[in-house]
C-alpha cells in the first residue's frame, strides 16, 4: 500500500515525471511531439487569420496551388518521416541487453508473480532455465524490487488471459499475453517508491491489480535478494504455523524451509516484509491479512482463493500473526 499526501501521489506514477531510463526517453518524446502540435497549431491558426483578415480577397491559383503542394504535402511528410525516425532509434534501447538480473513475471488473477533469477542467460520461463544452475533464483510476489543504475530484463508471460505490465515512472507499458514471452528492459535512475498497474482489462479486479515498485541503491538491493533468496526464519511451535499446514494452506502456497510448496498462489516466505497485501490494497499487518484469508473475495472481487471464514477466529489470528512475521 502506498501512502502519499497531495502532490507527491503524482511522482509515484507519473510518465511525465520519468524515474527511468526508458521512461525519460518516452517523456522527451512526448514533449517533442507536443511542442511540435502547438507551433503546427500556431502555424494554420495563422493562415485562416490571414486569409479571412489580412488578406481576404481572391488568391492567385499558381500560389494557392504551391502553398497546398508544399504546406499540405511536403511539409507534414517530412514532419511525420522525422518523428518516425527518432522513434525508431529510441526502440534499440529498449532492446539492448540487461546487466544480468532477470525477473519473470506472470499476470495472474488479480495478482504479480514475480521470479528472480541472477548470473545465468536466457528466458526464466523456459524449461531447460529452470533446471540450469543459478546463482539466486527464487519466487516471490507483488512487490518489485530493482537496483538504481542497472539493466534490469523482465520476461512477461500470463498462463490465461491478456494483462497489461505498466509501471509509468519507469518505460512504457508491454503486454503479457498466453502463450508468449515479451521482454521488457528497464533501467531505474532513482530510488525510491513507485507503483505499477494492469493496464489491459483482464476481469473483475483489473481496476485493483497494481503492485509497489521499490528502487534501491545497489548494495541495499543486494541485501534485499541475499535476504529474499533465504528459507523463512521458522518457529514450528508457533500455533499459527500449525494451522497453515494443518488446514492446507501449503497446497496453494509457498513457504519456503517447509513443507508448503504450493505453487498455485503467491509465494509467502517473506510475507511480513512485503509493505503491502492483496496486491497493494491494503496495509501490511495481522489485522488485514486476516482479513484477507476470511473474505478475500470482499477485498478483490473474483479473486482464485477460496474464502477460509469457516475456521475458527483464533486460527486466522493465529495464521495471521505468523504470516506477518514472516520477515
Ligand atoms: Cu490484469 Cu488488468
Amino acid at each position: 500500500m502506498l501512502e502519499c499526501v497531495g502532490e507527491s501521489c503524482a511522482n509515484l506514477q507519473s510518465a511525465l515525471l520519468p524515474a527511468g531510463a526508458e521512461a525519460a526517453d518516452v517523456a522527451t518524446l512526448f514533449w517533442i511531439l507536443a511542442a511540435g502540435a502547438i507551433l503546427i497549431w500556431l502555424m494554420l491558426l495563422g493562415t485562416a487569420v490571414y486569409a479571412v483578415r489580412v488578406d481576404p480577397g481572391k488568391h492567385d491559383q499558381r500560389h494557392a496551388r504551391r502553398f497546398i503542394i508544399w504546406g499540405g504535402v511536403a511539409l507534414p511528410t517530412l514532419v511525420l518521416a522525422a518523428v518516425l525516425g527518432y522513434g525508431l532509434t529510441l526502440l534499440t534501447d529498449f532492446r539492448a541487453p540487461g546487466d544480468g538480473l532477470r525477473i519473470a513475471v506472470s499476470g495472474e488473477r488479480f495478482w504479480w508473480r514475480l521470479r528472480y533469477h541472477a548470473g545465468d542467460k536466457g528466458s526464466p520461463w523456459s524449461e531447460t532455465f529452470a533446471e540450469a544452475p543459478h546463482d539466486i533464483a527464487f519466487d516471490s510476489a507483488n512487490e518489485l524490487h530493482l537496483p538504481a543504475g542497472e539493466r534490469v530484463e523482465l520476461y512477461l508471460y500470463s498462463p490465461d488471459v491478456i494483462h497489461s505490465f505498466w509501471i509509468p515512472s519507469m518505460a512504457g507499458k508491454i503486454d503479457m499475453i498466453p502463450g508468449r514471452v515479451n521482454r521488457l528492459v528497464l533501467e531505474p535512475t532513482r530510488p525510491g517508491v513507485y507503483r505499477g498497474v494492469c493496464a489491459e482489462f483482464c476481469g473483475t479486479s483489473h481496476g485493483v491489480m497494481a503492485f509497489d515498485v521499490i528502487v534501491s541503491p545497489r548494495d541495499q538491493f543486494q541485501q534485499w535478494l541475499k535476504h529474499q533468496a533465504s528459507s523463512a526464519s521458522l518457529d514450528d511451535s508457533h500455533s499459527g504455523f500449525r494451522a497453515f499446514m494443518a488446514n492446507g494452506c501449503g497446497a496453494c502456497h509457498s513457504v519456503r524451509g517447509t513443507d508448503a510448496r504450493g505453487r498455485v498462489g503467491p509465494d509467502l516466505t517473506h510475507l511480513g516484509s512485503r509493505r503491502s497485501v492483496g496486491t497493494s490494497l491494503l496495509a501490511n499487518n495481522a489485522e488485514n491479512i486476516a482479513r484477507f484469508i476470511a473474505e478475500p473475495a470482499h477485498v478483490k472481487p473474483g479473486v482464485a482463493m477460496p474464502a477460509f471464514g469457516m475456521l475458527p477466529d483464533k486460527d486466522i489470528e493465529a495464521i495471521a500473526a505468523w504470516l506477518e512475521g514472516l520477515q
